[in-house]
């Protein structure tokens, strides 16, 4: 699957996953063509404000509720203005297309801000848009005189055509989850919701995350009998990613063991 002459040093893994230890943008480039099932991915917004002073605030400053004290770690690649982060995600977006399969679908997390550059980004790298599910967080701080930010979005599209006749069932347009509790990743998603999400790959097929964070679209992958490949390229999500994913998925193998 991947150009052995490109493998970074450090990776990690287990029965149906891997997760390898570096930069997506060099990475994407090492993978064979049509390896891919469907890219799934939460990348870096480079969000949290509107100047440049707001966006360059580190990512607990941006997206963290907690005292100092209870900060994660910090992760990388949050901090470009817009037309910065707009063309790198082009950049990626292209590479990784070319290791995807003909009408492999593709989803990407973001938030209202970054919205209108993301679907340029896809669209520009050559994928088809397709439109636009929600993530309803149901809980989020009330704004007066405002609607309150409770959404981010899942814009979605597919490498050229998307034959109806692939067999994957009618999926959700909005899902309904809060925010994980006890979170490893500062802007870690909710398991049950990528556990939904995933579906949207044909039964059993290969799906990419390029910005693994903890780790939670490659387990809900796992979990829901897909292959999985993740990229992270933050030491501290690195290591506690592949942790997670080996511990959840072996106590899960213990538990199966015991009921038999
Ligand atoms: C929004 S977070 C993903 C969180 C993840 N969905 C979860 O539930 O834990 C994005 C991740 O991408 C990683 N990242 C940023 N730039 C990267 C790059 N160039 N290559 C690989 N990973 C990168 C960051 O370190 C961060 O952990």
């Amino acid at each position: 699957m991947v150009n052995e002459t490109m493998l970074p040093l450090e990776h990690s893994g287990g029965a149906g996953w891997v997760l390898l230890h570096g930069d997506a943008l060099q990475i994407v480039k090492a993978f064979e063509p049509n390896v891919f099932d469907a890219v799934i991915t939460d990348p870096p917004y480079a969000s949290g404000g509107a100047k440049p002073h707001e966006k360059n605030r580190t990512t607990n400053q941006k997206y963290s509720s907690m005292p100092k004290e209870r900060f994660l770690p910090e992760f990388d690649g949050d901090q470009k203005d817009q037309r910065s982060w707009t063309r790198w995600m082009a950049a990626w977006l292209s590479d990784v297309r070319k290791a995807c399969k003909p009408g492999a679908p593709i989803c990407l997390f973001i938030d209202w801000r970054q919205y209108p550059s993301i679907s340029d980004a896809l669209q520009w790298a050559g994928w088809i848009w397709r439109g636009v599910a929600v993530w309803d967080k149901i809980n989020s701080r009330p704004q007066k005189g405002r609607f309150r930010q409770q959404s981010e979005y899942i814009v979605w599209g597919s490498n050229g055509p998307m034959p109806i006749s692939r067999p994957v069932g009618c999926l959700p347009g909005v899902f309904r989850y809060p925010n994980p509790q006890n979170r490893l990743h500062v802007t870690e998603k909710p398991l049950a919701l990528m556990r939904d999400i995933v579906k949207i790959c044909e039964p059993g097929g290969r799906i990419l995350d390029p910005f693994a964070g903890a780790g939670t679209t490659v387990l809900a992958a796992v979990q829901e009998g897909y292959e999985a490949v993740g990229i992270e390229v933050t030491d501290a999500y690195y290591g506690l990613a592949a942790e997670r994913i080996r511990c959840t998925l072996e106590a899960e193998l213990q538990q199966e063991a015991e009921k038999e």
